[in-house]
């Protein structure tokens, strides 16, 4: 047993520990009785309190077992059910410590974020970890799987603590907007200081057993049941009379002679620098201050109102619907309920250019070796020294070790010839985009690889039906569009052609997630979810430049909001002969975006475009050139110029594109609402804490899109894209959201 190393009280645990006196598992199963005999010499009578919660009472030690499928959230029946079971276990004479654990893959995984939006029904999580706290017998937690939330604050409120050296442990509320109102941003920094709690709530990440015991927040790690070990403990709390440190972690003193304040308040100033536009992290730094500025019952109380406030925000609830957004997106409807994900225990990636070159790190990343081709040496060599040069800038970051990066080197194999793709599981062709170019490498790759390797397109702009024809096995492709960087972005569109068969789809998806992706469905179109819908932002910022904007406002506009980047700087960024090509191909001019580039200025790689760079830096400026002809081209189209506020031009950049997601949706190009929300916030930079475009359309409120889009399309008649979809008036008149539409489809 390893135990707290840093606690003079608590010197008497370094005594060898007592034989595990439990070890015996109580029966998993309760025919549906409330109390049941023991079926065994060592087995205890187990009593439910109710559904969830049962109690069992082995020598002197009382247990309090959760039951909650799948991760034992902290509903109402389990809050009730622990209060009602520690009345028990404390009026029983018998007990004189009592165990708290759980049945399953986890100890209680947070509070239960479904009822986040439901009237509260007590106990409060405050009130039953207050009434853990308060138990005159002393409770050990025994924790195992992730004890996060409302989870790991119950743990915190337990006197004793131990876990399974798997166990993990965090307060992950700011991921949800939000912060640990139980009571963990009192209790926690009372027990490793403020500071460290404030870093702790912050990152949102959760700690390993080992770091939690180093912290002092475990008081033991021990392999083995979770009942047994927290027996263990309870065994040496009776023996040795192990003092309950719980009031005193309480005690307002430790927590103000632990702080200062100034330090502390540099530290938050650093570490919520770049949160700009969020409420949560200025909420958990304000909670965690008041561990040591005010006495603990005052700071709980005024932690319950600032919490519950989050909770009905507008961001929380962006934050939560994410949440739920990225469990479901792996979820396909209609497919056959055997149809499985194939192994892929090894890729192939072809074309050695930026794509493929992050495309190949992706997999490398995930212990996966992959094959990169190219036709020449040339090719391959520059593609492997843009892969080590990103992976020294991470080094350099310190976000990755010079060890893991020759791991993950050696897992790359570059190759010239396309021989090497045979052992592959999948093959992902990362090449220009050449219809005919992809059709030979298809037709040519398929006569190389194994039976049942997926073969995958990362085609941005091409017709994947039409790349699949070139295949004899069309069952076995499909399209696995990356966003660029590959190593970073979060995005994959996973494209069905009209004959991927379902085992291909859920390859792509299940290695999607594997390699660190949000794998979003989509069907087959121009453009998928993404470019589809960006396209209609792209077309409306170019109308806000010939009516009267500079690219720094129209930018702003959304930059403003928490974008990490404008549209303009964008499209200067990726060069702005891209989007010039696809128009020229389509035949949708954009005066002032063909001008610009006509007039040889391609973006940061020219040095200008929408704004000026100077060498070796990438800070857009103002660029008079690009201005003038901004002003030029809007006299050459009639167009008189005029002012617009930032509130016009946020809908006119937003509101088009929401429409077009309806139409996405309606089309079922993509298969809900919350899939579109995640390509935005995964690949397009929309902010996580305003939810997506179409969470932004329903707290905006459909029937105002509806009007604001008639108004567009009124004074922009070249542009019949604007007129409202037909599921957004239909939605508006009903004065429904998205989100009900979607809720009303699973339903049925
Ligand atoms: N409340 C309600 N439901 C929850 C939940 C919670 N706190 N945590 C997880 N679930 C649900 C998920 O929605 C999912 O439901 P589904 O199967 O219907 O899609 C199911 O439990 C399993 O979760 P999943 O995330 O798919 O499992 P996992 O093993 O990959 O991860 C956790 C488990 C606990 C690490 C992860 O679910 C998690 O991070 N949960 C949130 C924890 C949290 O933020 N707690 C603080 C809340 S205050």
């Amino acid at each position: 047993m390893r135990r707290r190393p840093d606690k003079a009280s608590h010197s008497r645990y370094l005594r060898p520990a007592p034989a595990l006196c439990l070890t015996v598992r109580a029966p998993d199963s309760f025919c549906g009785g409330r109390t049941i005999a023991s079926t065994g010499p060592d087995q205890a009578i187990m009593t439910q309190v109710n559904e969830k919660i049962s109690t069992r009472v082995e020598g002197d030690i009382g247990f309090i077992r959760s039951d909650n499928p799948p991760v034992n959230a902290l509903g109402q029946a389990v809050r009730s059910g622990v209060v009602e079971a520690l009345d028990r276990l404390n009026a029983d004479p018998a007990v004189k410590a009592i165990v708290l654990h759980c049945e399953g893959r986890t100890f209680f995984a947070g509070a239960d974020i479904t009822e986040f939006n439901k009237p509260r029904v007590p106990p409060t999580l405050q009130e039953m970890i207050l009434a853990i706290e308060n138990s005159p017998k002393p409770v050990v937690a025994a924790v195992h799987g992730t004890a996060l939330g409302g989870g790991f604050e119950t743990a915190l409120g337990c006197p004793f603590r131990v876990a399974v050296p798997s166990a993990r442990m965090g307060l992950p509320e700011i991921n949800l907007g939000l912060f640990a109102g139980g009571g963990g941003t009192q209790r926690l920094p009372r027990i490793i200081g403020p500071e460290k709690a404030l870093e702790f709530v912050l990152s949102g990440k959760p700690v390993g057993a080992a770091q939690a015991l180093a912290l002092g927040i475990l008081d033991a790690v021990e392999d083995g049941a979770p009942d047994a070990i927290g027996a263990a403990f309870a065994r040496r709390v009776i023996d040795e009379k192990l003092p309950a440190v719980a009031v005193s972690r309480r005690d307002d003193r430790i927590a103000a002679t632990r702080a200062d304040p100034s330090a502390f308040d540099a530290l938050a100033a650093k570490l919520t620098a770049r949160s700009k536009g969020q409420e949560a992290p200025a909420a958990n730094v304000a909670a965690v201050r008041r561990s040591f500025t005010l006495p603990f019952d005052e700071a709980m109380a005024i932690d319950a109102e600032a919490n519950r406030a989050l909770m009905a925000g507008s961001q929380s609830r962006a934050l939560r619907h994410l949440f739920f957004a990225e469990r479901e997106a792996a979820r396909i409807p209609g497919l056959p309920k055997d149809a499985r994900a194939r192994d892929v225990a090894s890729a192939a990636i072809i074309g050695a250019g930026t794509m493929g070159g992050g495309i190949a790190m992706c997999f490398a990343g995930a212990g996966i070796p992959v094959v990169i081709v190219d036709t020449t040496q040339e090719a391959l060599d520059r593609g492997m020294e843009r892969v080590r040069a990103n992976y020294a800038t991470s080094v350099k970051r310190g976000s990755i070790s010079q060890e893991q990066v020759d791991k993950r080197l050696a897992l790359i194999t570059p190759a010239t010839d396309r021989a090497a793709v045979a052992d592959a599981d999948l093959v992902i062709e990362a090449v220009f985009e050449d219809m005919a170019v992809k059709k030979e490498i298809f037709s040519d790759l398929e006569k190389r690889v194994k039976p049942g390797t997926v073969l995958a397109s990362n085609t941005s702009a091409l017709d994947v039906d039409e790349i699949a024809a070139a295949l004899d096995r069309p069952e076995d492709f499909v399209g696995m569009h990356f966003f660029s960087p590959a190593n970073v972005m979060k995005l994959l569109e996973v494209v069905q052609a009209a004959k991927s068969s379902p085992e291909a789809i859920l390859t792509a998806m299940a290695v999607g997630r594997k390699i660190g992706k949000v794998p979003v469905w989509s069907g087959n179109c121009d453009g998928f979810i993404g470019n589809r819908m960006v396209a209609k932002r792209s077309a409306q910022a170019e109308r806000l430049l010939q009516r009267g904007a500079f690219p720094p406002q129209v930018d702003a506009a959304l930059t403003k909001l928490g974008f990490p980047m404008g549209p303009l700087t964008t499209n200067d960024m990726s060069g702005l002969d891209i989007g010039y090509a696809i128009r020229k191909r389509r035949g949708t001019p954009f005066p002032i975006a063909d001008a610009i580039v006509e007039s040889g200025q391609l973006g940061q790689k020219t040095g200008s475009g929408y704004y000026r760079y100077e060498p070796g830096d990438r800070t857009p400026r103002p660029n008079p050139d690009t201005d003038a002809l901004i002003v030029a081209t809007s006299a050459k189209l009639g167009i008189e110029r005029r002012e617009m506020s930032e509130g016009e031009m946020v809908e006119r950049l937003l509101f088009p594109l929401i429409n077009e997601g309806a139409r996405i949706v309606e089309a079922g190009i993509a298969l809900r609402p919350s899939d579109v929300d995640l390509v935005w916030i995964n690949g397009y930079g929309w902010p996580r804490h305003l939810g997506g475009p179409m969470f932004h359309a329903d707290e905006t409120g459909l029937a105002h899109i509806v009007a604001r889009l008639r108004e567009f399309a009124a004074d922009t008649p070249d542009d019949p894209s604007l007129e409202p979809a037909p599921l957004l008036v239909e939605l508006a008149a009903k004065g429904q959201g998205f989100s009900e539409w979607q809720k009303s489809r699973a339903a049925a």
